[in-house]
């Protein structure tokens, strides 16, 4: 396959301020082969935009569905909840509805979670360190939440100005 076979028909990353980010996503009640489809869709732009995770409002679809992958381990989350959670770390994350963007970032270090998968079978995840960070950032997304609003006023001010210059590389 050719690179720009690769790219075609990938959904388009919504990038912040688009209002989409910031609306809390409804439940997945209906588990049928859209879903399916929708979920190799949101993996497929995660790998081509070089993502470790995507949550569904990311491609402007307020719905409770994000996936994170990485080193070679694929998790679906619909309809995730937080179990338990343990710990504490701080690292640096980047999203790409923010190109170019990385801010340290506290999250739990330990993360139990249910999810369901396409078919609607519930299922247990725990995450540590770097997944763990990758799980709560795309629920997060799922309500609304963007990493930029655990910083300061003064460093998501900062923020909005590297947007608005346009200085932003990609994630
Ligand atoms: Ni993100």
């Amino acid at each position: 396959m050719s690179d720009s076979n690769l790219v075609e028909n990938v959904l388009e990353i919504k990038k912040f301020p688009d209002p989409v980010l910031k609306k809390i996503s409804k439940s997945v009640e209906v588990f049928d082969s859209e879903l399916e489809n929708f979920v190799d869709d949101l993996f497929r732009a995660m790998r081509v935009h070089d993502g470790v995770g995507l949550a569904a409002p990311q491609v402007g679809v307020s719905k409770r569905i994000a996936v994170v992958e990485y080193e070679e381990k694929s998790y679906v989350l619909i309809n995730p909840k937080i179990l338990e959670q343990k710990g504490i770390q701080e690292g640096e994350e980047g999203c790409l509805s923010f190109p170019g963007i990385y801010a340290n970032v506290k999250r739990p270090q330990w993360v139990k979670i249910e999810v369901q998968d396409t078919k609607g079978e519930k299922h247990i995840l725990e995450g540590e360190g770097y997944v763990a960070r990758a799980f709560l950032h795309e629920m997060d997304h799922l309500n609304g939440k963007l990493f930029v609003d655990y910083l300061s006023n003064l460093k998501k001010n900062a923020i909005k100005t590297k947007i608005a210059k346009g200085t932003g590389g990609h994630f």
